[in-house]
């Protein structure tokens, strides 16, 4: 059988401390780099690695490596960013899943498209977006998404996914369960809504609003406070490493709600339209006291107790060590497990 010279390259033994928002230390035993569609058809056509089983690495920024990783990694750098059209109530843009996301919002709006700056900062790239359905300030990647491609890993054909498709959830979707390293994202299109309204309900904006006195902002100013209120208590990944917040926020039904506040008045929690309630995980860390502590080299942030940090050198092992402690006191303390949020390999 004739085989079509590959155009992509396999890598051995590559590092991937410089390729993980954490720092942490891992190995791939083989990573490849796609540029496109064609490029994944290539590796699901190789005749060694093309069956074998794949992990997908996007801005490394959502996920904590605890060992070497045996599966070929799939560094995914689709490039490109462009207008699909201006409809009459929509702006429709489209970036590959390779593009940094801060950089696209920042694109979007220097092209006169608003409606993602509530999602500005949020580290990691395009591609990783809708995998964990990112959210931020009283907006998730779901409120704007139009649809994906993708190429599936297994047959190699081009597939597009609509919202239903990608099942959405909080911090959730098909690809962190069936769709988990069978297929590859390799371009998202949003759908941005005209005329732009802005989404300013969060506490935080609101206390912005005052301070400026600015009632009615634009699109760039709520871009500029929300990049202020995040670079206050969120750790740049540049210099401290991590990966946002490691926990999902608890939902506890109301009578749970109401035993907890009793025993804690001051807890912090959101009533949800169905009834049920959702806790700030950030609370009840800090509470039981973790803010600023440390196990080994991995620690949790000084301003914010939902972030776990990489203090220099740290271990996969080590964060993990932290999280189970994290997970075991407010267990012990509320009854409430806490989830985490990254993928955890
Ligand atoms: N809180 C404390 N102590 C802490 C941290 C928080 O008491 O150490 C309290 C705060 O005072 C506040 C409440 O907990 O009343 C909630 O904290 P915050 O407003 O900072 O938001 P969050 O629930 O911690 C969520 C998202 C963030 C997102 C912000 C803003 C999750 C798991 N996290 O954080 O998303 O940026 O809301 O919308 O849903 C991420 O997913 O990586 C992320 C950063």
């Amino acid at each position: 059988m004739s085989y079509p010279v590959a155009a992509v390259r396999f890598e051995s033994r590559v590092p991937l401390r410089e390729l993980n928002s954490f720092g942490l230390p891992a190995v791939a035993r083989t990573l490849v780099r796609v540029a496109g569609e064609a490029d994944v058809r290539r590796v699901v056509d190789h005749p060694e690695h093309g069956r074998a089983e794949k992990f997908i690495l996007g801005g490394g920024s959502n996920v904590v490596l605890t060992h070497d990783v045996p599966a070929v990694v799939v560094k995914v750098e689709v490039m490109g960013r462009r207008i699909v059209a201006e409809e009459a109530d929509a702006w429709i843009v489209e970036a590959g899943a390779g593009e940094n996301w801060h950089d696209f919002v920042a694109w979007t709006l220097d092209q006169g498209c608003p409606g993602l700056e509530n999602l500005a900062l949020i580290p990691g790239t395009v591609g990783a977006a809708p995998v964990q359905n990112i959210g931020a300030y009283g907006l998730e990647l779901k409120d704007r998404f139009d649809s994906l491609v993708g190429v599936d890993l297994v047959t190699g054909r081009t597939v597009t996914l609509d919202a239903p498709m990608c099942r959405f959830g909080y911090r959730d979707s098909v690809f962190k369960h069936e769709l988990a390293g069978k297929t590859v994202i390799t371009r998202v299109r949003l759908r941005l809504p005209r005329p732009w309204q802005p989404v300013l309900g969060y506490l935080e904006l609101e206390r912005k609003a005052t301070e400026t006195g600015i009632a009615r902002p634009d699109a760039r100013t709520v871009f500029d406070w929300i990049c202020a209120i995040r670079r206050q208590k969120l750790p740049d990944p540049k210099s401290i490493g991590n990966a946002g917040s490691f926990f999902k926020n608890p939902v506890v039904s109301a009578e749970q709600c109401r035993d907890i506040i009793g025993r804690d008045p001051e807890i912090v929690h959101y009533p949800l339209p169905d009834g049920s309630v959702k806790l700030a995980a950030g609370w009840l860390i800090d509470a039981c006291g973790w803010k600023g502590k440390s196990v080994g080299r991995a620690g949790v942030y000084e301003k914010q107790a939902l972030v776990l940090v990489n203090r220099g050198g740290a271990s996969g092992a080590e964060v993990v060590t932290l999280a189970r402690a994290i997970q075991e006191s407010v267990y012990g303390r509320f009854g409430i497990r806490l989830e985490p949020e990254p993928v955890i390999l």
